[in-house]
């Protein structure tokens, strides 16, 4: 993990201070595809654990079901994680948010998971998933605090969420905060997700940090060649490593996929421009077969006529109007076609007026395909 040291270390310091009891503000993270939210939110969730904390991790899903499913998840793994706190029945505390827990999870359906007490019929059984989560947010904080603990839900791809589910989560992060009780709601997400969290509850903004995940730098980029590889005593020539790191923007996810491809080709150490140039093209027939694929398949093809338009500014962003003009169409009839391409996932509005790819290369990839296969 290179270059996330700032993130590690601004969520040591909310752990550090929810157990000296002192106020914490919650993080979110932001990103395009494949910078790495995933792999910090997990190391975060890490350091939690590492402290005893309640922790939950959870994914938002799309489609029609996803936020029932999402629930679900959410009462089966709370359920699942406070089985770490059953042997300390003994405190008050602690019985309390067995039962509410055990509550909420009967409500939604979860059986099978016993955390050796009665459901409490009065506590978050009111089906509501904001009012339970209130009571939730009481009485397992109430309970971690009497232990010096944290409880942190970590929830990746929360831009998917539905608006419902993601207000509930938000209004319960801010009574967490008015009563002082030490919950966490941490998130990663595409670069939308701010914008979707202050629609949600427009006092969002003021409850999260958000910290914007971007490429590598320069260093950390050659080092996460560099260092892997030196463990199996693999080294570079100069050239090679400028031409791998060059390729790779400075992306963590091509960085992985040209270092693995690397290990493919190359036949001795130290690896050499041929070497990283083979790779190079490897690993491009890699990604052009998967990473991006698996994003331009899920569009329709009036959403990539839409891409492609895009794509003649390079990484963008690009103006809506300008896409407009270039598909001969007006901006406002494309109001829809460009909704549903963020709620896909595969572009976002980084400011006003303004549109670009949540797929870092996304514009390459493009203009690579349309030269293999000339548009009819
Ligand atoms: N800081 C880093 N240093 C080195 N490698 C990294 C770093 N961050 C991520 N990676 C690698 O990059 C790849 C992509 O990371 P990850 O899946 O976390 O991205 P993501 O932002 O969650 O992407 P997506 O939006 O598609 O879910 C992984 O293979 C991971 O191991
Ligand atoms: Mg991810």
């Amino acid at each position: 993990m290179a270059g996330r040291e700032r993130e590690i270390e601004a969520f040591d310091l909310v752990v550090a201070r929810t157990e000296l009891s002192r106020p914490a503000r919650s993080m979110v993270l932001t990103g395009l595809r494949g910078v790495g939210k995933t792999v910090l939110l997990n190391r975060l969730r890490g350091i939690a654990e590492n402290h005893d904390w309640l922790t939950i991790r959870l994914e938002g899903r799309t489609g029609k079901s996803g936020d029932r499913e999402f629930r679900r998840d959410f009462a089966r793994e709370l359920q699942i994680a406070s089985r770490r706190f059953a042997s300390l029945k003994g405190k008050e505390a602690v019985t309390q948010f067995l039962r509410t827990v055990t509550s909420f999870s009967a409500g939604i359906g979860i059986t099978g998971i016993s955390l050796g007490v009665q459901t409490d019929p009065a506590r978050a059984t009111s089906g509501s998933l904001d009012i339970d989560l209130r009571d939730l947010v009481d009485d397992v904080g109430a309970a971690m605090r009497s232990l010096n603990k944290g409880v942190a839900v970590f929830i990746d791809e929360m831009q998917d969420l539905g608006d419902e589910t993601l207000s509930a989560f938000v209004a319960a992060q801010h009574y967490a905060g008015q009563r002082e009780l030490p919950f966490f709601v941490v998130g990663a997400g595409l670069p939308n997700l701010p914008g979707r969290l202050a629609e949600a509850r427009s006092y969002a903004e003021r409850l999260f940090e958000y910290r914007p995940i971007g490429k590598l730098n320069r260093q950390d980029a050659e080092e996460s060649f560099t260092v892997p590889a030196g463990r199996a005593g693999g080294e570079f020539e100069h050239e090679a490593l400028d031409r791998l790191v060059q390729a790779s923007g400075c992306y963590p996810y091509f960085i992985q996929e040209f270092g693995s491809a690397l290990w493919e080709v190359a036949i001795s150490t130290p690896f050499t421009q041929e070497d990283a140039e083979t790779a190079v093209a490897a690993g491009l027939r890699r990604l052009d077969a998967g990473f991006f694929p698996s994003r331009w398949d899920r569009a329709t093809p009036r959403e990539r006529d839409y891409m492609n338009a895009m794509a003649k500014d390079g990484e963008g962003p690009s103006g809506t109007g300008e896409i407009a003009s270039r598909l001969g169409r007006k901006v406002t009839s494309l109001g829809k076609l460009r909704g549903e391409l963020v709620s896909k996932g595969l572009i976002y509005s980084p400011e006003y007026g303004r549109v670009a790819f949540t797929v870092p290369g996304m514009a390459d990839f493009i203009e690579r395909q349309n030269l293999e296969l000339p548009r009819q």
